[in-house]
């Protein structure tokens, strides 16, 4: 085992659990020198904003598409409004995702590790499949907020066997935007599932037929306001790795200092759950989930 019972009885308490120093600073700065690779050779006219807010996310095929591919995705704020990139491509990326741990040899790597593969274990996924990874850059100045969500809401199995792995590559601070987190929030049940709509099924269903251009939906079980007083800043060194449950509440703020904010995600789902065919990430036939 890697978590022992004290931190094992903290993520049951607190929905996360930090773990410093759990990759070495060389690990996080090849992973790094990969990323900024992958956005050199990234061909800027395939142009796709990459916004939290709903409207955008919701009618963006390029997002929808992704799950078994490697995209970058713009931060909404790197356009001047004729649509030309306010800074240079490599400073305008807001996140790479989000097959990268499939598709690419260094993540394949990175993601794939003995380490990795028992702190899963620790945390009950006995069968792991690994489901989705992001780069995420938080570029300086105009590293977007992220709003408090539960990932459970984008990625919904049952019954709920994911963990999900954040891990610095960069200081986070308050200053260049760090996680910030509801202790205990993960309590609190879960509040809404994004999910893609099946206009045809779905509206002989409900007697009527939405439209067409309505691809994905967030229906919401409980619109009460996340109690934000809860907020914790999660200030983590570079190498360290943040464990979130599925349904903890978590967000970021937006960067507006002069320094990134570099991260990397991975959810991990255990093979014995269903993934239900409503959830926005989706893999071709050809492209199976793998373990380690
Ligand atoms: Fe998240």
């Amino acid at each position: 085992m890697i978590l022992n019972s004290d931190q094992l009885n903290a993520y049951d308490r607190d929905g996360y659990l930090v773990l410093e120093s759990f990759v070495s600073a060389e690990a996080c700065d090849e992973l790094r020198a990969r990323a900024e690779q992958l956005v050199r050779e990234f061909d800027p006219s395939v142009i796709s904003v990459f916004s939290t807010h709903e409207q955008t996310r919701t009618s963006d095929d390029y997002f929808l598409d992704s799950g078994d591919k490697i995209r970058c995705f713009f931060e909404e704020n790197a356009f001047n409004s004729d649509g030309t990139l306010r800074q240079n491509k490599e400073q305008s990326i807001n996140k790479i995702g989000h097959a990268l741990h499939d598709l690419d040899p260094v993540f394949d790597r990175f993601s794939r590790t003995k380490a990795i593969e028992q702190l899963v274990s620790d945390l009950g996924i006995n069968a792991p499949l690994l489901l989705q990874s992001m780069y995420i850059f938080k570029q300086p100045r105009i590293g977007g907020e992220v709003t408090c969500h539960q990932d459970a809401t984008f990625l919904y199995t049952e019954p709920l066997r994911m963990v999900g792995l954040w891990l610095a590559l960069e200081d986070a601070t308050i200053e260049n935007g760090c996680l910030w987190a509801i202790a205990g929030g993960h309590k609190l049940g879960l509040k809404s599932r994004f999910m893609r709509v099946f206009p045809a099924t779905d509206g002989l269903a409900a007697g009527y037929r939405p439209p067409a251009t309505a691809k994905t939906v967030f229906r919401v079980s409980d619109d009460s306001p996340w109690p934000e007083e809860r907020l914790v800043p999660l200030e983590v060194k570079k190498g360290t790795l943040i464990v979130l449950h599925p349904l903890l509440p978590h967000l970021s703020r937006e960067n507006k200092s002069s320094k990134s904010r570099h991260a990397y995600t991975l959810h991990v789902i255990d093979e014995s759950v269903r993934y239900p065919k409503e959830n926005w990430l989706q893999r071709s036939e050809e492209m199976p989930l793998r373990g380690f």
